[in-house]
């Protein structure tokens, strides 16, 4: 698709061989998170809730990165479709992202058992018993966020088989604490014994060489691939990302103290000034104990799930959550994903041979 007022035309050729001395040292600090995911370059796609679906997962794949299924509120019967349907438009490898809290999780592990999906990647909290080994039964490596180092070393002992760090920088469902932070405190103290994938904030290939530099074996961007080519967000939800800068892309405000909220990195509208009203509406049914505190909790992720879908698959970027990390600011045009992908290969390989 190319809607008005995008500007789609190629960046400039790269100077650069892909033989140089920078791309050498690029792969080999990469090797590490290439062999796990089976891929060329160690980039993952991250999960986004209706945007990484089948032609972006595979394009992403496709273009030697490593594409992701957001399943989020997916039925096991539409996952089942997705993938599918991602198997037939790439042969490369791709993984799927579950989402810990949905009622039907045991049946979509079944679903990915079932398609022998190599990579199974666990969002939104720590996994309930037995997540883990029947995801790992399935043949299947685990991958899972560690929102801190306590929590990195747990999942360790649970069986994780990587780690995605994400910080605070990226869009959609976000912890307290920065991605330069929890790189620090977490990559010294594990990266030797577990790959790790360093997420949020990263819109240029300068940072994923240093956080490479740093010990992570790969990265994860989301924001920066919502409008390549392949991308099916609505055209109105890619120019929203085209004209924002980093500072559009604000955290929501929890509203009451007694519900506790994890807060979303979205872009500011009129949608923000609803969730507010949402929030307080699902506080007060908790007060007059006609629901539970995980009910309670549940209503307000269906309520981001629908917004989200509003903007995206609608195109309604005023009513619905337009969810973007900071690096929005570096998303300039709609690209091929290739195009997006080579371009942060170059400008990592660039960074590495300039230090000589
Ligand atoms: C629109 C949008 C939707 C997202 N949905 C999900 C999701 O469903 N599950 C998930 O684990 N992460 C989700 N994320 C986070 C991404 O997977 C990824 O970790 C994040 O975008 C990385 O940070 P960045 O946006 O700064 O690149 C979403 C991000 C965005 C921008």
């Amino acid at each position: 698709m190319s809607g008005e007022g995008l500007i789609a035309e190629p960046r400039a050729v790269h100077p650069q061989s892909s033989h140089g001395i920078g791309h050498a040292r690029l792969k080999e600090l990469m090797h590490r998170g290439t062999e796990f995911l089976g891929c060329t370059h160690a980039i993952l796609g991250g999960a986004m809730s209706w945007v990484s679906e089948r032609n972006l997962v595979s394009a992403i794949s496709n273009a030697g990165g490593f594409g992701v299924i957001a399943c989020g509120a997916m039925t096991p019967e539409l996952l089942d479709t997705e993938i599918a349907e991602t198997r037939a438009r790439t042969d490369r490898p791709f993984g799927v992202n579950l989402i810990t809290m949905h009622p039907q999780l045991s049946d979509l592990i079944d679903t990915c058992a079932k398609h022998q999906v190599g990579h199974v990647v666990l969002a939104g909290g720590l996994p309930p018993g037995g997540a883990i080994e029947r995801i790992k039964a399935s043949g299947a490596k685990l991958v899972c966020f560690a929102p801190a180092l306590a929590l990195a070393k747990k999942l360790m002992r649970s069986g994780a088989d990587a780690l995605v760090i994400e910080g605070m920088e990226a869009g959609g469902h976000i912890g307290p604490v920065s991605t330069s932070v929890l790189a620090q405190e977490i990559l010294p103290n594990v990266a030797r014994d577990i790959p790790v994938f360093v997420a949020g904030g990263i819109g240029r290939g300068e940072a994923i060489a240093a956080y490479l530099e740093m010990g992570a074996v790969g990265v994860q961007l989301g924001t920066r691939f919502v409008c390549a080519h392949e991308s099916i967000a609505h055209p109105n939800f890619k120019k929203a990302f085209i004209r924002a800068s980093a500072r559009d892309a604000i955290p929501s405000v929890q509203i009451d103290p007694r519900l506790p909220v994890i807060p979303v990195r979205a872009l500011k509208n009129r949608e923000m000034e609803n969730f507010a009203a949402k929030q307080r509406e699902v506080a007060q049914r908790l007060d007059e104990g006609a629901i539970e505190m995980a009910e309670a909790q549940l209503q307000i992720e269906h309520y981001w799930a629908g917004a989200l879908r509003r903007a995206v698959i609608d195109g309604d970027v005023e009513s619905g959550s337009v969810m973007a990390g900071q690096s929005v600011g570096m998303v300039t045009r709609e690209e091929p994903v290739a195009a997006i992908i080579q371009e942060l290969i170059d400008e990592a390989a660039t960074a590495l041979e300039s230090r000589g």
